[in-house]
């Protein structure tokens, strides 16, 4: 197979975990017969510095040239007090609407050599296996109005929780269609008690089940999901949800697995380029100490193996030598406990190539 893959480094920690999972593409490549093209482009703060925008025109054109995208971190102290438009998220922001991503894809799976690292109890954490799916270009963070006015003489601000009909269905299917090749169930969580988005969302949710009779729905209120992840997660296979509250839930579920340096993510558009990175930061605080813990965008390249391009054995390939290396007890200094000790991104990076 041929792919192009566009590497957006970004900045802090973001260069020195896209060079190491970049090696892990390139042993794949070699060792399943595949060539993978790798082209570099700018995003964020390091945009910023060598354009003045955080999204550049020609970084954008590589993206739609590209049939995937892998990308690091964006932001770090130095940007901060630029306006909101010279931010480095805005250069995320712009890119997942301008690609139309609108599918955000975060599998909590508990490694069971880590199980000590979170601070939920073991017996809870036993298998733990769930997708959430976020539905990330509209909602909250983009309805309109969004603004400050004066409301009776006081200082007031407005923000809009607004979903379409086409918006709702697409994700739902997205949801439905993963639950099909998992354990067959969605919860779909909303605010219908309340929310009029969300009895929209909900009558949608049905209708769209229909035509999946293989598959079961039920419907989760948001506050009682947030519960329910932490009381009993094993209980979730793929949960569908609004952009604001996939934010909190997918957050919270994070802490099931124990660290931040081993989450994946992929956000997906119908046309399969989708953009993969870790859900961390930046890591200023790490940044060129050798430190940073590269296994989250390792797992974000399994996950662009599998999703956008449809390389299922490579993609379990690298998920098997991940868990084979934690398993021998290979840790970074964000995962490992006093007693043990740590190796650099670079040493742990080695140990995966050669699991693999
Ligand atoms: P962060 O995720 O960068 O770091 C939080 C803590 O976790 C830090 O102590 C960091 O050292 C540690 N950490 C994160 N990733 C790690 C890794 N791979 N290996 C080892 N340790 C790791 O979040 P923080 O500190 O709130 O934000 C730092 C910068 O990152 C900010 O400028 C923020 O805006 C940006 N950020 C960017 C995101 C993105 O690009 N998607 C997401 C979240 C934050
Ligand atoms: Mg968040």
């Amino acid at each position: 197979m041929e792919k192009q893959i566009l590497l957006l480094p970004g900045d802090g920690i973001g260069p020195e975990i896209i060079a190491e999972t970049k090696r892990v593409l390139e042993e794949i490549a070699r060792l399943y017969h595949h060539t993978f093209q790798f082209v570099e482009g700018r995003i964020g703060g390091d945009a910023i510095d060598a354009t003045g925008s955080p999204l550049p025109e020609e970084t954008l054109d590589l993206a739609k040239g590209s049939d995937a995208i892998l990308l690091g971190a964006v932001g770090g102290p130095k940007w901060d007090g630029n306006a909101p438009e010279k931010r480095p998220e805005k250069g995320l922001l712009q890119i997942r609407k301008a690609l139309g991503l609108y599918a955000n894809l975060r599998p909590v799976r508990v490694l069971k050599p880590l199980m000590g690292a979170s601070t939920l109890k073991e017996e809870v954490l036993a298998d733990v296996d769930l997708l959430i799916v976020r539905e990330l270009t509209g909602g909250l963070y983009f309805g309109e109005p969004r603004e400050r006015r004066q409301i009776n003489g006081e200082d007031g601000a407005v923000d809009t929780l607004l979903y379409t009909r086409g918006e709702i269905e697409r994700i739902v299917h997205q949801a439905f269609q993963f639950a099909r090749t998992r354990k067959k169930r969605v919860v779909s969580v909303d605010k219908a008690n309340v929310l009029e988005s969300s009895r929209l969302w909900r009558e949608i949710a049905d209708e769209v089940a229909r035509e999946y009779p293989d598959v079961t729905l039920s419907h989760m209120l948001v506050d009682n999901a947030a519960m329910q992840l932490i009381r009993d997660p094993r209980q979730f296979d793929v949960i569908v949800t609004e952009n604001l509250f996939g934010d909190i839930l997918s957050d919270e579920a994070s802490m099931i697995t124990g660290s931040l340096g081993l989450l994946p993510s992929a956000s997906m558009n119908t046309s399969k380029v989708g953009l993969f990175e870790p859900v961390h930061g930046s890591a200023p605080d790490i940044a060129g100490t050798g430190a940073a813990n590269p296994l989250a965008t390792i797992l974000s390249a399994a996950m662009m193996l599998q999703y956008s391009f449809g390389l299922a054995d490579e993609a379990k390939a690298i998920e098997v030598a991940v868990d084979r290396v934690l398993a021998q007890g290979v840790r970074t200094k964000d995962i490992a406990k006093a007693s043990e000790n740590a190796v650099s991104t670079t040493a742990i990076t080695n140990a995966v190539m050669e699991a693999l």
